[in-house]
């Protein structure tokens, strides 16, 4: 039977309503054709070229993503990620790093771990070859080391300390530099994967944990919506469960731009702090639409797509 005009008319309209309400924009978003990688701060360039070129060898979202960070742990970026990055309060590094696959769901971490060159490689061997999702610490050091990767020995503590206390130690913990790499990686089918990894916050009690390895906090993946990762200080996103929180809002039907904002206002109007809170946020969605937004500074973000590869820099958001 044929169906009366007006009630097709009315289906399609629905259909569009859908669409547009899925993707968050009046007119609907193009679909990006090829893969997008974006990733926090200026260092993240070089990451996101590492992943874009996996994938175009033909690599996996997962080898995209630890390839990418691997390069900035490889060159310890900004003395903030990796063995080269900022050490705690007791003068030596302990790295935090979690990775997260959007079509398994799978997601690995590893937190407070010693003398290991590339603990995103860690976290994704946590994610693999364990029933677990995030070790810590000493379990994860001897987890890693079962497995094969780099490392360096950790026996000089005492004179790492030393020398540490000898004229390094910082004064102000809040801020002596909270830069994290956080990876957001789409293919070109729009599948979504991430990571992250830092040496956390310079001067930080030992064990200490961030934002990086805790998955909502600085890095969340969702499939069927998009993903989100973040920087700054751990503590003042990880009480707000940052990442997810973006997640989120574009799952609502709000652009990655609007979703990082957002969250940005959110945390601010709940917290003590307000705007000072030293957080960073990026994001993309699954049709290829990316963002970024910062409480208090301007905030150089990386993103890369087949051919093109540039660090942007948003404002902080306008406070409301
Ligand atoms: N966002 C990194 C940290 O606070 O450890």
């Amino acid at each position: 039977m044929l169906t009366p005009i007006p009630a097709r008319l009315s289906q399609l309209l629905l259909l569009l309503f859908l669409l547009t309400g899925c993707v968050g924009t009046p007119m609907g978003a193009k679909v990006l054709d090829g893969p997008l990688v974006i990733s926090t701060w200026p260092f993240g360039k070089h990451a996101n070229d590492k992943a874009i070129a996996a994938l175009a060898a033909g690599k996996s979202l997962i080898d995209a993503v630890e390839l990418g960070i691997r390069e900035t742990e490889r060159v310890s970026a900004d003395g903030s990620v990796g063995l080269g990055g900022r050490p705690n309060a007791a003068g030596y590094p302990q790295l935090d790093a979690c990775i997260m696959d959007g079509p398994s769901r799978d997601a690995g971490a590893v937190a407070g771990i010693e003398g290991i060159v590339h603990p995103i490689s860690a976290a994704r061997h946590v994610m693999e070859k364990s029933k677990h999702v995030m070790l810590v610490g000493e379990g994860a050091r001897w987890f890693a080391l079962e497995h094969g990767v780099e490392s360096v020995p950790i026996d000089d503590l005492a004179s790492k300390k030393q020398s540490w206390a000898e004229g390094h130690r910082p004064k102000d913990v809040d801020r002596d530099g909270h830069d994290t790499i956080a990876l957001l990686v789409r293919d070109k089918d729009g599948h979504l994967a991430g990571g992250c990894s830092t040496s956390g916050a310079g001067g930080k009690l030992p064990g200490r944990v961030g934002d990086s390895p805790i998955l909502g906090s600085g890095l969340y993946v969702d499939e069927e919506v998009g993903a989100a990762g973040a920087t700054g200080i751990g503590e003042n996103v990880m009480r707000y469960c940052g990442t997810f929180l973006i997640v989120e809002f574009m799952r609502q039907g709000m652009t990655p731009q609007a979703a990082c904002e957002e969250a940005v206002h959110r945390i601010a109007r709940l917290d003590p702090r307000g705007y000072k809170l030293d957080i960073c946020f990026v994001a993309l969605d699954k049709t290829g639409r990316y963002g970024a937004a910062a409480s208090n500074q301007k905030f150089p973000f990386a993103v890369a797509t087949n051919g093109k590869s540039k660090v942007l820099t948003v404002e902080q958001v306008t406070p409301r």
